[in-house]
């Protein structure tokens, strides 16, 4: 290839783990052709929006983000979409957002590169023959455009570089996809069935991490407890896997499903010292007709079983989950049985969200006579009954010790620095901005000082 002069990329990424850990990937392939990140979308020569699909409201800010760039982005720049939204739309989105020039769905990232090079060439072209739109960065010519989507999964994801931005801690993909079809949910048409890396491709991965100074690490998957299932394994052997590897001090993973959540499972998570008690178990609903008909495949019955069995042997585990609010038809008493249910569960942490129908989802179809007033309702009461339990469960940490990896300056103050204590509560602590260089990156020991429902405050113990 000949060579090339530098440029700027920058990229906003929306939704989940699963996104920030493909922006590492797509920044990782770019650099390859002298593409490098910035942060400020001004200067970019690229600017890449990471989308997700999960609610209607992710949507809406992909729209908005890409409309405040049109208006200050440099002449002669690009636009892609990737991610999620541009997976399930392919290019039908062109019809929405018609500034893009690439689009590239999550299971083909590895042709950025490819895709980069092309609209480079079509938009210099169009700028060669004077059409405006293309000089003006207006985008309404369609010769620049690139569109490609894979409609097929290739048979695995071909490894490709990753460009960390985490530093201190790194996420690791283990399985890709999910092979569950709840009525609700969408990402079964982003990211596809359930496709698991091998032991030893995840292994090598965390050990070069290892090496590179990587103290804690993050295994993700959309439904990380599935893992295995399709290559004859499973999460808790990888666990014990990656435990071995040298110079790794902490592992996470997410994010769990109640299904193929094992008893096995926890206890190894009990026995492994390194990994994190912490465990994220999406709930969505505390009653088995609303379950049954958001196809969860399981009952409370046995989601409170899960609960026991983790409490029963490590008391102090935090638990974190998710739900869903005003599924169609979900009546008051069925809602009120999800509060109660998390009243019973003593979630640490619970995201809610108002139910938002997605395109080509079964529920998206089915009659709601729940109003939009009343659902709002609900969320508004279930999140003041999530803040008091999680309230009262932060108080445990109190005057505790906790070791902390921290991450850098706070972003709401820079006198302070953030991190999360083991069990994943970010926890902000006070620090002369001139000793931070001496923490940033470093296990530290903090006492808890002050413990609220979504954060912890604490002081560096010397
Ligand atoms: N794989 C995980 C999480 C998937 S998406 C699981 O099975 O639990 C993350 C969260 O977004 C979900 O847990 C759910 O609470 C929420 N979510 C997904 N689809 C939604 C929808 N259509 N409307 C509202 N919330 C949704
Ligand atoms: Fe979506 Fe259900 Fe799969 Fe989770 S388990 S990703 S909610 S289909
Ligand atoms: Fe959103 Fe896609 Fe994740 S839809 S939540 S970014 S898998």
């Amino acid at each position: 290839m000949p060579a090339r002069s530098k440029k700027k990329v920058f990229i906003e990424t929306l939704g989940c783990q699963m996104n920030m850990a493909d922006t590492e990937r797509m920044l990782g392939l770019l650099e390859e052709i002298e593409y490098y990140p910035t942060e400020n979308v001004a200067e970019a020569d690229l600017s890449i929006l990471n989308s997700c699909s999960i609610r209607e409201h992710a949507v809406d800010k992909m729209k908005s983000y890409i409309g405040s760039w049109d208006r200050i982005r440099k002449a002669g720049s690009l636009i892609a979409i990737a991610g999620c939204v541009a997976q399930q739309e392919g290019k039908k989105l062109l019809h929405q957002v018609r500034t893009a020039d690439i689009l590239i769905g999550t299971h083909n990232i590895h042709r950025l590169p490819d895709l980069v090079i092309e609209a480079e060439g079509k938009l210099t072209e169009a700028i060669n023959n004077n059409i405006p739109e293309a000089i003006e960065n207006k985008g309404t010519y369609q010769r620049a455009t690139t569109a490609e989507i894979w409609e097929e999964l290739p048979e695995d994801i071909p490894e490709t570089p990753i460009f960390r931005k985490t530093k201190y801690f790194a996420w690791v993909n283990v399985i890709y996809g999910c092979n569950y079809r709840c009525t609700y949910c969408i990402v079964p048409k982003t990211r596809g069935d359930q496709r698991s890396r091998s032991i030893k491709e995840i292994v090598d991965e965390v050990s070069v991490l290892a090496d590179e100074g990587y103290e804690e690490i993050i295994l993700l998957g959309q439904n990380v407890d599935g893992y295995g299932l399709d290559i004859g394994s499973n999460l808790a052997t990888l666990l014990r896997e990656v435990h071995k590897v040298d110079g790794i001090k902490r592992i996470k993973f997410l994010t769990s499903h109640p299904c193929d959540m094992t008893f096995e499972l926890i206890e190894t998570v009990a026995e492994l010292d390194k990994v994190s008690k912490y465990f994220h178990i999406p709930i969505q609903a505390g009653n088995n007709e609303v379950l049954k008909r958001m196809a969860r495949r399981y009952t409370v019955e046995r989601y409170m079983e899960l609960i026991n069995y983790i409490r029963k042997l490590m008391p102090d585990a935090s638990i974190t989950g998710d739900v869903i609010v005003g599924f169609p038809g979900e009546t008051h008493e069925q809602f009120m049985d999800t509060v109660r249910a998390i009243q019973i569960i003593g979630y640490d942490a619970c995201n809610t969200a108002v139910y938002s129908p997605r395109p080509y989802t079964p529920a998206a179809d089915w009659e709601d006579p729940v109003s939009a007033t009343e659902k709002q309702e609900r969320i508004r009461f279930l999140n003041a009954i999530v803040t008091e339990v999680a309230d009262k469960q932060a108080q445990r940490y109190l005057n505790t010790i906790q070791d902390i990896l921290i991450e850098g300056p706070s972003q709401r103050n820079p006198d302070r620095l953030t991190g999360r204590i083991s069990h994943n509560k970010t926890t902000n602590i006070e620090c002369d901005p001139k000793l931070h260089d001496k923490y940033i990156g470093k296990f530290t020991k903090v006492k808890i000082t002050q413990a609220k429902a979504w954060a912890l405050r604490g002081e560096i113990v010397n």
